[in-house]
């Protein structure tokens, strides 16, 4: 049997750097764990406009839609803010989601021992805090039609549509439970059914899905209410399901609850195929970073914990994921701190690839 395929897309900013972390690791699972992995590499978003005028090639979007999964950095830069909307860098991510189909993005906000004195909530409230957060990703305002600025009368209108079908609905929702039932069993819905009829069909779709699952205890929260329920008592939490734009809201929100943006993997899920896996792309939450990038002070846990989401949902290695979080965990409570991580206790000061390689030692001591 040949290997699984991975597809690189390290993107812009910091991307890169992280993404070199990433390849280390990658080796040490083919050389030590016999989980070796066809790895191929290409641009997106910045760095595929420079090349090709475009954020994303047609054929990249090909070699995305036929490898067992995909692995993308960051996209986006200043220099690209002035780029026409529909090349854009952030329209090549865009694209990805929306071909591929991945309407389920999973972002885990977990809260590491070591660094619960970073958050800026106390540290009681956010201490062994572990929520995730359902985002649907491929509908919704992003995406619903008409969109754009229009002339009107005498003047312009910009113009979005919130837009779901219960199908779409159906789908997140029923993959949320899923994962609920893997968990604590504990689903809450946001939405703002007050003032959205969206909001009304997504609620009805929800409560219907729960018939199937009738261990996981469902509750709904208009998604305003949601935002403050989460810097006020996270642990209330299990998993949360809910839009494509309140997800991206919400999910930044109970990212800082952890400390760092650079801790936050993602996972975003479509449908089986063939082979049995889900088409899937992972991706750190955070961004590009362009004010630090090129300065190897990147943190790349993100996208190595994204790789470890990978293990777990595209290849069915929860163990060797599970080592590579401890891995992780172990060099934390070591103390070895990248600059985003550095606090007022101090530490072990290391660069981008100091990080990836203290990794890669508590990943062979794990042996
Ligand atoms: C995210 C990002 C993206 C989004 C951008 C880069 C298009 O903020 O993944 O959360 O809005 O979905
Ligand atoms: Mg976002």
């Amino acid at each position: 049997m040949s290997n699984p395929s991975l597809l690189i897309l390290p993107g812009d900013g910091i991307g890169p750097e992280v993404m070199a972390e990433v390849r280390k690791i990658i080796d040490w699972f083919g050389a030590k764990r016999g989980l070796a992995f066809d790895v191929s590499e290409d641009l997106v978003g910045g760095a595929a406009y420079d090349a090709h005028g475009k954020p994303l090639h047609d054929d990249t979007m090909a070699r995305a839609l036929a490898v067992d999964a995909v692995l993308l950095g960051a996209v986006g830069g200043p220099k690209y803010d002035n780029l026409d909307f529909s090349v854009k860098p952030e329209r090549g991510l865009l694209r990805l989601r929306k071909e591929m189909d991945l309407f389920s993005n999973l972002r885990p906000a977990q809260c590491f021992d070591a660094l619960a004195d970073f958050s800026s909530l106390k540290k009681d409230v956010v201490a062994g805090l572990d929520i995730m957060i359902v985002r649907e990703l491929t509908s919704g305002v992003y995406f619903g039609e008409p969109r754009g600025i229009f002339e009107e009368g005498n003047e312009r209108v910009g113009v979005n549509t919130q837009r779901y079908t219960e199908s779409e609905i159906a789908r997140v929702a029923k993959s949320a439970f899923e994962l609920a039932m893997r968990r604590g069993k504990k689903l809450c819905s946001m939405e703002k059914a007050n003032v959205m009829e969206s909001g009304i069909l997504w609620r009805e779709v929800v409560t219907e899905v729960a018939k199937d699952y009738p261990e996981v205890e469902l509750s709904h929260m208009y998604a305003d209410n949601g935002a403050m329920q989460l810097v006020r008592w996270p642990k209330q939490f299990d998993v949360i399901v809910t839009d494509n734009l309140f997800g991206d809201l919400l999910s930044d929100c109970a990212a800082m609850l952890t400390g760092s943006l650079g801790m936050l993997p993602s996972a975003s899920l479509g449908a089986p195929m063939a082979n049995g896996r889900p088409k899937a792309l992972y991706e750190p939450v955070h961004g590009s970073a362009p004010d630090i990038a090129g300065q190897a002070k990147a943190n790349p846990i993100a996208c190595i914990l994204s790789f470890a989401m990978a293990l777990r949902y595209s290849f069915d290695q929860g163990d060797e994921a599970a080592r590579l979080e401890a891995a992780i965990q172990q060099v934390l409570a070591d103390g070895v701190r990248t600059a985003d991580l550095m606090g007022p206790e101090g530490g072990v000061a290391v660069t981008t690839s100091g990080m990836g390689d203290a990794i890669i030692q508590a990943l062979d001591a794990s042996l």
